[in-house]
């Protein structure tokens, strides 16, 4: 299993636990895309998962740099290896890499969230996932509408419907959110906002449009908008330069589980992240996307999301129309045994 990033972390920790439950021989190879405590391991510590046994310590740089540097270490690992399957997930490009090393050793690969599409090719993320569904054998796509996206693209066989690990880490973890410990004391109202993606938030004319419809939010709704900062934003907020509104507080990234019971106590979420979208769906936290397109459009289906784009005034009115529509909405990412599911392909095709 090939992994380097935060979602990458959470979300296989579902299939990690059912390999470990069927006695399945596997091991996690670790890009070191993220290295940060908390964006890493943090994660391994909460969600009590195995020590990677290769940590090839990537790091940040270009996209071809880190791409190019993760591809050498991978290929390293997999041929003194040589596993039977590698299992990659998402879209970043620690996924890429994996898949990229894999199949060109002719080592088969199984693509966790697969078929997702933005049909934006600006994003990094929609290159990396058309890329990897690609050269996958097996791809475990989350929605039927996932597996129509595939179908379009004419990859039909090797394709599982499973629904989303998140939905099972989500339901494996959420035991655990109610003793989570968080770095301030909670108002009874407020407004969660993550910021991350690269086409917001390394483009100083919509990050700054971003954060000033955030604070009219904060202004309009007379709440604290609560904001744990990813590091890329971090630095691109001082390198620009942007001043944060009142009512804006800003934390560091959190702990799973402390994440969770902030989003689950929040009016209404602010995000780009895919992650969020789809958790707040899950936990029926009315959801805000701060982007011009989402690859989750089941999400917005259902009526738990909204595509806002980066205006201010739009962030605002499509706050305003979301804020107490506090979910009833059906959950259309899966039954919480997306992992079993994938896990039990995974054992019946290597036979
Ligand atoms: C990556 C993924 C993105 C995913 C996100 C999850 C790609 C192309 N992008 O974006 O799809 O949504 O992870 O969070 O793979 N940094 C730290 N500590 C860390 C990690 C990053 O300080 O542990 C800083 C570095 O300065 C780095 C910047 O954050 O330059 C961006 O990190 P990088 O891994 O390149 O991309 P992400 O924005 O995290
Ligand atoms: N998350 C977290 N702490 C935070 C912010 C997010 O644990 O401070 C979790 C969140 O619950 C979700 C995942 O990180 O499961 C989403 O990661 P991110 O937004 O970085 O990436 P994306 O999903 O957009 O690829």
């Amino acid at each position: 299993m090939i992994l380097g990033t935060r979602p990458e972390i959470i979300k296989l920790a579902p299939v990690v636990k059912e390999l470990e439950k069927r006695g399945i021989d596997f091991f996690i190879l670790h890009t070191g895309q993220h290295f940060s405590y908390n964006m890493d391991r943090v994660f391994f510590e909460q969600l009590e998962l195995p020590q990677p046994k290769y940590n090839l310590g990537v790091g940040s740089g270009s996209h071809g740099e880190q791409t190019a540097k993760m591809l050498l270490g991978v290929e390293r690992v997999l041929t003194d290896e040589r596993p039977d399957v590698v299992i990659v997930q998402g879209d970043t490009n620690s996924t890429l890499a994996g898949a990229l090393a894999a199949v060109k050793l002719q080592v088969p690969v199984a693509h966790v969230e697969a078929g997702l599409r933005s049909f934006d090719m600006s994003m990094p993320e929609e290159v990396n996932r058309v890329v990897v569904d690609h050269v996958s054998t097996l791809l475990f796509a989350p929605t039927q509408l996932s597996r129509r996206n595939l179908e379009r693209e004419g990859i039909v066989e090797g394709v599982y419907v499973t629904g989303n690990t998140i939905v099972d880490a989500i339901m494996m973890y959420s035991p655990r959110i109610e003793e989570a410990k968080l770095p301030l004391d909670l108002p009874m109202e407020y407004v969660l906002l993550t910021l991350h993606r690269q086409e917001n938030v390394d483009n100083p004319v919509r990050l700054a449009s971003a954060i000033k419809g955030v604070g009219l939010v904060a202004e309009e709704l007379k709440v604290h908008v609560i904001f744990p900062v990813h590091p890329r934003t971090r630095l691109r907020l001082v390198e620009y330069g942007i001043r944060v509104p009142d009512g804006l507080v800003l934390l560091e990234p959190l702990g799973y589980f402390q994440f969770l019971k902030l989003l689950k106590g929040s009016r209404v979420v602010l995000t780009d992240s895919g992650g969020v979208q789809e958790e707040a769906c899950i936990l029926g936290v009315p959801c805000v996307t701060l982007r011009y397109n989402t690859e989750r459009p089941e999400t917005v289906y259902v009526g738990a999301n909204v595509v806002a784009g980066l205006d201010p005034q739009r962030i605002l009115s499509k706050t305003l129309e979301m804020a107490d529509k506090r979910g009833s909405w059906p959950n259309p990412l899966g039954d919480g045994r997306a992992a079993e599911k994938i896990v039990r392909t995974l054992k019946d095709d290597l036979g």
